[in-house]
């Protein structure tokens, strides 16, 4: 039986996608007369991506996983915990550029940081999909692997994610679509 974190850590999986794919649609124009744009995507990735949905990863699962197989700390864990830090130092890039952005004092300036954001937000998005690619199909495989030896995924994960949920429900909410 799949276990029920996983399936919610996947659904959220296709939340941060559409999301994604929705920011990659907007030219460099578009980002440059709006900045609210930017403001809302970056609000979007260190709140929903980072905080609630990759909290529940590093908190919970990959501890879990650690604890039945310590040999993973080594591979997989490890190239994901790294991906999620390369996707913190491209959000703060980002946090940069849009200061610049909203410090630009003429149309040229303004649309050479838009560019800028285009290119980092381009390099974030596909960091993202790249990574929740190897989540989906290897890392979580690897995690029901694990409960179908040990039946242990949810008895140990679904409560503590639960509580995170229910922490952090305003916080997501306000990302989600209405
Ligand atoms: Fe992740
Ligand atoms: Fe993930």
């Amino acid at each position: 039986m799949a276990v029920q974190v996983i399936d919610m850590l996947m659904q959220e999986h296709q939340v941060i996608l559409k999301r994604l794919g929705e920011f990659q649609s907007y030219d460099a124009d578009q980002l440059a007369e709006a900045p609210e744009l930017t403001a809302d995507f970056i609000a979007f990735i260190r709140d929903y991506a980072d905080h609630y949905h990759h909290a529940k990863e590093e908190e919970i699962l990959f501890p879990w996983m650690l604890q039945k197989n310590p040999q993973f700390k080594y591979g997989p864990i490890a190239v994901m915990l790294s991906e999620h830090n390369t996707g913190r130092e491209l959000a703060e890039r980002l946090s940069q550029q849009l200061e610049a952005l909203q410090g630009a004092g003429t149309p040229e300036q303004r649309l050479g940081c838009a560019a800028a954001i285009h290119k980092t937000a381009a390099d974030l998005c596909q960091l993202l999909q790249q990574h929740i690619h190897k989540e989906d199909n290897v890392l979580y495989q690897f995690a029901e692997n694990i409960d179908a030896q040990t039946g242990d995924g949810d008895a140990s994960m679904l409560e503590p994610c639960m509580e995170v949920n229910q922490k952090l429900e305003e916080l997501a909410r306000n990302h989600l679509p209405v």
